[in-house]
């Protein structure tokens, strides 16, 4: 790969994360030029630049050095920790940003008789974090079916293609609206900054370190 002078950070191009981020990297100094539909827009001041695109791929780039930061929710960086093979860039979360706060959890048909994650025993589940789900289902000793979908899961159970759901609750309004009831919290998740474990060593490394300072600082007067 060409080797880069000016950072890149990647982030979600359209969603829940899209506004605050944006707004969180403009009070720590970075504005940009172009629009956003051009999904690489070019940073003013500093050499820092952004690139706008689905979260799901935010931490594979990361990996793969096309970007140095992002900004993705816990649950799409610690499922790509769960799921990425061995010789993968090891990634690492360096801020949490408190903000896009949810949960992980498993969720239930609210008719459903259901006590401890062991009644998920032989079920079906349906998830787009096979990762976290199949991780979580082993620390509890329970043999399940993991259906993985892209979207849509609380529609599954409805549709009969599984018996329960694993997916994101904010307000629980999705939940509340597909008939089912909250059982077990997976992750507590929120934005985070992510990135390489190790720093680069030449400028971008340093941009980095500026960066984190000036974010410290803006997170603490918001707290
Ligand atoms: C997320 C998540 C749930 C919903 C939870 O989906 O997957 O479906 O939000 O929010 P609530 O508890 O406030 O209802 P999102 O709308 O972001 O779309 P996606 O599933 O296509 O990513
Ligand atoms: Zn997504
Ligand atoms: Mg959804």
């Amino acid at each position: 790969m060409k080797p880069r002078d000016r950072l890149r950070i990647a982030m979600q191009k359209s969603g829940r994360l899209t506004e605050p981020a944006l707004d969180l990297l403009n009070r720590c100094g970075l504005t940009f030029r172009q629009s956003r539909d051009k999904l690489f827009c070019f940073g003013e001041g500093e050499p820092v630049d952004l690139l706008l695109v689905r979260d799901d791929d935010i931490p594979g780039l990361i990996a793969q050095g096309v970007c140095d930061l992002g900004i993705v929710g816990r649950n799409v960086l610690d499922e790509f920790r769960c799921t990425a093979s061995e010789d993968v860039a090891a990634l690492t979360e360096w801020r949490p940003l408190g903000f896009g706060r949810c949960r992980l959890s498993v969720a239930v048909p609210q008719d459903m008789d259901y006590r401890q994650p062991q009644d998920l025993g032989g079920l079906r589940i349906a998830t787009s974090y096979p990762g976290l789900l199949n991780h979580w289902l082993k620390a509890q000793s329970v043999d399940a079916a993991v259906v993985t979908l892209a979207g849509s899961v609380e529609i599954a159970p409805k549709l009969g293609t599984a018996d329960a759901i694993c997916d994101l609750v904010q307000s629980g309004g999705t939940l509340v609206a597909n008939q089912l009831r909250e059982t077990d919290v997976l992750l507590e998740s929120e934005a985070v900054l992510a990135g390489p474990q190790a720093l680069p060593t030449d400028e971008r490394g340093d941009m980095i370190n500026l960066l984190l300072k000036r974010l410290d600082g803006v997170i603490q007067v918001r707290e």
